[in-house]
């Protein structure tokens, strides 16, 4: 046997859930509650639709099965998020605040206290990843999220 090999049996891969709490039912219930609010906001709502017009139902099926991946590990999603990310060219960097802003309490109302801030921190580390993605370059980090969202709170 490899060293390598050796190396991936002492480390396996996690595949704990985020939060033993969490529920296919709750992820459900999350994806449906987001997007109801991000296909009516003023901003976020013309991105989805441009893209989505006619495959809405799709796009939830497939969010459900990525945050099940996400949340529960359970490797129900098999797509690239970046490259369906890169090629939105009207997303400003503003608008991932706007995104998790619009998803923090959506998160809270899904699931339990405990889980809630474990599924934002998530989704605060997918953003990051997507927002470097499109809008970063060797010297720059992403935005503080949790300093933006309060500033968001407290203007609104
Ligand atoms: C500014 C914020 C965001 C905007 C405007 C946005 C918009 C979109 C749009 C329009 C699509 C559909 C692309 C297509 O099928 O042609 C999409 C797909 C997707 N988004 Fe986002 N998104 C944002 C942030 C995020 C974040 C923070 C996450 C995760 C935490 C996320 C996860 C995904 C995933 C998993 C897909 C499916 C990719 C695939 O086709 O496999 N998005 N997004």
């Amino acid at each position: 046997m490899s060293a390598s090999r050796d190396q991936s049996a002492v480390r396996p891969v996690d595949r704990r859930p985020v939060h033993a709490s969490i529920t296919e039912e709750q992820i459900s219930d999350l994806v449906d509650r987001f997007y109801d609010r991000v296909w009516s906001d003023a901003r976020l709502g013309p991105i989805f639709s441009a893209r989505l017009e006619n495959s809405r139902a799709a796009h939830l099926a497939k969010m459900k099965s990525f945050w099940s991946s996400v949340l529960l590990r359970t490797g129900a999603y098999t797509g690239k998020p970046v490259p369906a990310h890169v090629s939105l060219e009207d997303v400003q960097s503003a608008d991932f605040e706007r995104w998790l802003s619009i998803f923090r309490p959506v998160a809270y109302d899904a699931f339990s206290s405990e889980a809630a801030p474990l599924v934002i921190e998530t989704a605060e580390r997918i953003a990051s990843s997507l927002w470097l993605a499109m809008f970063g370059n060797p010297f720059s980090s992403p935005p503080d999220w949790r300093k933006s969202g309060l500033q968001q709170e407290k203007q609104a």
